[in-house]
């Protein structure tokens, strides 16, 4: 092929330019600048010089707008700054109190303002983007939070999401070098429709709701398939800017100066002065809810100044200054028509309503639960009842309550009692509820109880566990129905054959799972101990065991008393943990499992004596976030040098190792008096 003359990758550069420009201007602006046939017409040049010359052919080139072959699968991004999720209200007075923690965090009084900023809270899913010297160069899921998927060919099709920014229009400024933005990906209602009637038409999935057919277009290994969805994209945040890049100081200023550069944003942002303020927008948003051409469900209010922002800082996986204010769950009438008991992993029996099926807000409803019989019996709930039923979101529908007026119609099938059945309704084995406890349980345990067991396999491969790629609930189901597999042990032993043979699974992603299966060998011990589903050890108690004990054969080996000097761990914890050592059954699953091949790092240090630990009897606190380690990383190296790492800050801490953006803690220290470590400061003290 010729290579490109000095003429052609000029007329290429412009008709990119001009391109992007229009396209920004047709989709963002709402205001075209050529008609429809130029736009095409310059559009065909540009690819049929790119055909001719595929050196020309960049990635801010707006023909990759119709998609690029299809991927294998998704890379994996990790997020330098982890996204969040939001605080939610559900009322007026959760709004008000949520304002008073800020002031009394600001030592302000509640009467004086707090300016905050008004976004709808769109119904799609986040993205993060990044942009190297204004190019769009990354995109990704939010995933868990820190790591998510890398989906940049699919949401280069996205008409909205500029591939190129604008310079700012005063010349002395400049883009920063590189700019990481937030945002939501969601499909208009109008786009919804249209897409659902074509997929009918061609005998294909329709999609229950705008938001399901924005993540479904998004996760496609083939992104000219993304092109054809319509997806819209707002940006309603920013993620990392390059160092010393003078960024405005409110949040309203930020999504302004984001906009100015070419970044779509809501055009119902606003700012609001107080909560009564807040609560004004909420309404006005809500009554106009039905006409927006967008679905929302509720309204986010974030704190303007930013400086205010880092000062209130976050609680877990939540900013303190954001909240996002939820328009009431949508409700419908329906009837219960059965109640089946379903046994969860540590054999907990939940009841669950089978309904007549009932639209509500879009969503075909059949199931709900009714969580544990104290339940049933506070709603006096019985089968064959009329009740309200409710979705929110994404959680499982609810039943309400009952519509006593319906029970006056004596002509419809007579009423009946909800009761726990006396047996497990999978293993036959008997039902046990202990005093004082709200659940019944089956007492067959995973050895008898198949549903137990099946369950457990769920748990060991869900994200938080052993975060075994492709292995969803769905396939746990058909692989264990299917008899391929019986105990946890079973899936390091699957072959191609057996997994291909299910419903719409192939070759292929037989292959895939397999490697998945491998990859998940490599864990951490925390992960590991989680993974095995003990009843009462959640993700803390596994990470702080696994860190007390720094092996499997110590903490199978443990004594009640040993157990209860770890973090966290309580007398029932001791004992569960106890019981599940003692079984025979379950000490051939952890062999088997370990000599499948699953490994973590070993913790060297802490088999030296902890005198000769450099930091023995020395207390830390991580706050903020670290650059180049994340705290937990942080947290596993400190405890091998044998310091304590602690929760919160008091006069016994040592040091407070603040990363960026610290809150509270860093408040709270300097008021102490206690030493800060900036991140160099961590590392000269791990002897980096
Ligand atoms: S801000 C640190 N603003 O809601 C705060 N989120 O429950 C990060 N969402 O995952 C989120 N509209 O997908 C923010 N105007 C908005 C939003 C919004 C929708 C979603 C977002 C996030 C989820 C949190």
């Amino acid at each position: 092929m010729k290579k490109a003359s000095i003429s052609d990758a000029k007329r290429a550069a412009t008709l990119k330019e001009q391109l992007n420009r229009h396209m920004h201007a047709y989709h963002v602006l709402d205001s075209p600048l050529v008609s429809d046939a130029q736009f095409d017409s310059l559009f065909r040049e540009l690819q049929a010089l790119e055909q001719a010359h595929p050196e020309l052919n960049t990635i801010d080139s707006p023909t990759s707008r119709v998609g690029a072959p299809p991927l294998e699968g998704f890379k994996q991004v990790v997020h330098g700054v982890p996204m969040l999720s939001l605080g939610n209200a559900f009322s007026d007075d959760e709004l008000h109190a949520w304002h008073k923690r800020i002031s009394e965090k600001l030592e302000q009084a509640v009467e004086d303002t707090v300016s905050y900023a008004a976004e709808p809270k769109l119904d799609g899913l986040a993205v993060s983007l990044r942009y190297e010297n204004g190019v769009f160069v990354e995109g990704a899921t939010r995933g868990d939070g820190k790591t998510g998927e890398d989906i940049t060919t699919n949401l280069r099709t996205l008409p909205m999401l500029p591939l190129v920014l604008t310079p700012p229009t005063d010349t002395t400024k400049k883009l920063p070098v590189s700019l990481q933005v937030r945002g939501e990906v969601f499909m208009e209602k109008k786009a919804f429709d249209s897409l659902n009637r074509a997929q009918e038409k061609a005998d294909q999935k329709v999609f229950a709701n705008p938001r399901n057919a924005a993540a479904g277009s998004l996760r496609l290994l083939d992104s000219s398939i993304t092109a054809s969805r319509q997806l819209s994209v707002y940006i309603y945040a920013l993620g990392d800017v390059s160092a010393n890049y003078d960024i405005p100081q409110t949040h309203s200023g930020v999504l302004a100066w984001l906009n100015s550069i070419g970044f779509p944003v809501c055009a119902e942002t606003a700012t609001c002065e107080g909560p009564e303020d807040c609560l004004k927008y909420y309404r006005k948003l809500q009554k106009r809810r039905e006409r927006l051409p967008y679905e929302i469900d509720g309204v986010v209010f974030k704190v303007d100044d930013l400086v205010s922002q880092k000062e209130l800082g976050f609680v877990s996986r939540a900013p303190r200054w954001a909240i996002a204010h939820k328009f009431p769950a949508e409700e419908a009438t329906t009837s219960i028509s059965d109640v089946e008991f379903q046994i969860g992993r540590t054999g907990a029996l939940t009841p669950v309503a089978r309904l007549e099926p009932v639209v509500v807000g879009g969503v075909t409803v059949s199931n709900a639960t009714l969580h544990n019989m104290d339940e049933i019996e506070r709603k006096d709930l019985k089968i064959n009842d009329t009740v309200i039923v409710r979705r929110a979101g994404d959680v499982i529908p609810e039943v309400v309550r009952v519509e006593l007026a319906a029970r006056k119609d004596k002509s419809g099938p007579r009423r009946r009692k909800i009761r726990m059945p006396e047996k497990c309704p999978v293993c036959k084995s008997t039902v046990e509820q202990k005093d004082g406890e709200a659940v019944a349980r089956c007492t067959g345990g995973t050895e008898k109880c198949a549903a137990q067991r099946k369950e457990s396999i769920k748990h060991f491969a869900s994200r938080r566990a052993m975060d075994i790629d492709g292995l969803g609930d769905k396939l746990v189901e058909q692989l264990f129905d299917e008899k391929h597999i019986e105990w946890v042990e079973d899936l390091y032993s699957l072959d191609v054959q057996a997994i291909a043979s299910l419903p719409r699974m192939g070759e292929k992603s037989a292959a895939n799972l397999l490697d998945a299966l491998q990859l998940s060998k490599d864990t951490t011990l925390g992960r590991f101990i989680f993974a095995l589903g003990i009843r009462e050890v959640g993700e803390t108690s596994a990470a702080n065991l696994a860190e007390h004990f720094c092996d499997l054969d110590a903490l199978g080996e443990a004594s009640i008393e040993d157990l209860e000097a770890v973090d966290d761990v309580g007398p029932v914890v001791a004992q569960s943990l106890l019981e599940y050592f003692a079984n025979a059954r379950n000490r051939q699953t952890v062999n088997a499992l370990v000599v499948a091949g699953i490994k973590w790092p070993a913790a060297a240090a802490k088999s030296e004596t902890a005198d000769s630990q450099e930091l023995a009897g020395k207390t830390y606190v991580l706050t903020g976030t670290l650059s180049d380690m994340t705290r937990d990383e942080a947290k596993s190296r400190l405890t091998a040098l044998g310091a304590k790492v602690s929760s919160s800050v008091s006069g016994k801490t040592t040091a407070l190792v603040a990363g960026e953006s610290a809150g509270s803690k860093l408040v709270k220290a300097e008021k102490l008096g206690v030493p800060v470590l900036d991140e160099s400061g961590l590392r000269k003290l791990l002897g980096d």
